[in-house]
């Protein structure tokens, strides 16, 4: 009897334990930063030597310009783009209108086309690349925070399974590089968590800012894999998932990386 009751608390403790372990919140991850050599992190620290802030000021100058059949920039409706502070954390957003997620690119078409009745950007141009980082780095520090309950359920599921699935010449998936190995050194590069939360990121070897998609893309291409299109579906679910992820971390656009 003594032994079954031995049993029972000891199956007790580990039910207690698990129950712990499941209650504490997970580390918070290192970023892209955290493992990048000293002088690429002090251009990242400095708005001034940072490359990437040529596309801030891009941002900027676009947030004010006039452009579209309404007669309006975003300046008209929105005012000072600090009413932009903390919005983009929340994105991919579901929207009921288009029955699935947007990401801030999405958003800012959306306001070109529909309420500017302007032209859309290209994806990885410099005006909307521009726009993005702009109104990320209104967001600098704050902590990412999507949503993946009710309507975005489904969409952060196929952008797990994306994540999970290997593909590609080497049958390689994101995680067996980004979860599996953080911290192990490929080729010339330390592999890291693989987060978005400094995009749009001035990547040394682009010589130039670009967007997650576009990141995405290197990572299928590098395992031989068919890259999908920035946009798509496929990569708006990816990002979803990547970004519920790192939920918590601090935003860093426009981040700098080798
Ligand atoms: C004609 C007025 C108008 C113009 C012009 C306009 N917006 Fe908006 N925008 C709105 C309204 C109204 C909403 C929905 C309500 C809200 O969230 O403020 C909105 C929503 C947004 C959102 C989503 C906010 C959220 O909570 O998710 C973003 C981001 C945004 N606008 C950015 C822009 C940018 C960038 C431009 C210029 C390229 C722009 N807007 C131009 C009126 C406008
Ligand atoms: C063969 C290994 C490998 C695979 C598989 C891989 N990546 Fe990467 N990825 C890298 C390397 C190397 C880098 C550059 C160093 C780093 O940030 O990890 C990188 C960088 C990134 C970054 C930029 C991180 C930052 O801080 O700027 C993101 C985001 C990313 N990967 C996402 C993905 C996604 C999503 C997939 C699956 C579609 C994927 N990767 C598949 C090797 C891989």
């Amino acid at each position: 009897m003594k032994y079954t009751k031995y049993i029972t608390s000891a199956a007790g403790l580990l039910g207690l334990g698990a129950i712990l372990v499941a209650c504490t919140p997970a580390p918070t991850m290192k970023t892209g930063y955290d493992y990048a050599i000293p002088e690429t992190q002090a251009m990242q620290d400095d708005d001034f030597s940072n490359p990437a802030f040529v596309w801030v000021d891009i941002g900027e100058e676009q947030w004010s310009t006039v452009d579209g059949e309404a007669g309006k920039s975003c300046e008209s409706c929105h005012g000072d783009a600090s009413s932009m502070k903390g919005i983009s954390t929340s994105y991919p957003k579901y929207s009921a209108e288009d029955g699935k997620m947007r990401t801030l690119q999405h958003q800012i078409n959306y306001e070109r086309t529909e309420r500017m009745k302007a032209k859309a950007w290209k994806w990885e141009g410099d005006e909307m690349l521009g726009m993005a980082s702009f109104i990320k780095n209104q967001s600098k520090g704050m902590p990412l925070n999507v949503s993946i309950e009710g309507e975005a359920a489904p969409f952060y599921e196929a952008g797990k399974a994306f994540y999970m699935q290997r593909r590609g010449g080497l049958d390689m998936s994101c995680k067996n590089c980004h979860m599996d190995y953080p911290g192990v050194k490929i080729r010339a590069n330390v592999l890291t968590n693989g987060l978005p939360n400094g995009f749009p990121t001035y990547r040394l070897k682009w010589q130039k800012i670009g967007s997650l998609h576009r990141r995405f893309r290197g990572c299928n291409s590098n395992i031989r894999a068919t890259p999908y299109k920035q946009g798509s579906d496929e990569y708006t679910n990816l990002e979803l998932f990547l970004t519920h992820r790192a939920n918590g971390v601090a935003v860093e656009t426009p981040a700098v990386r080798n």
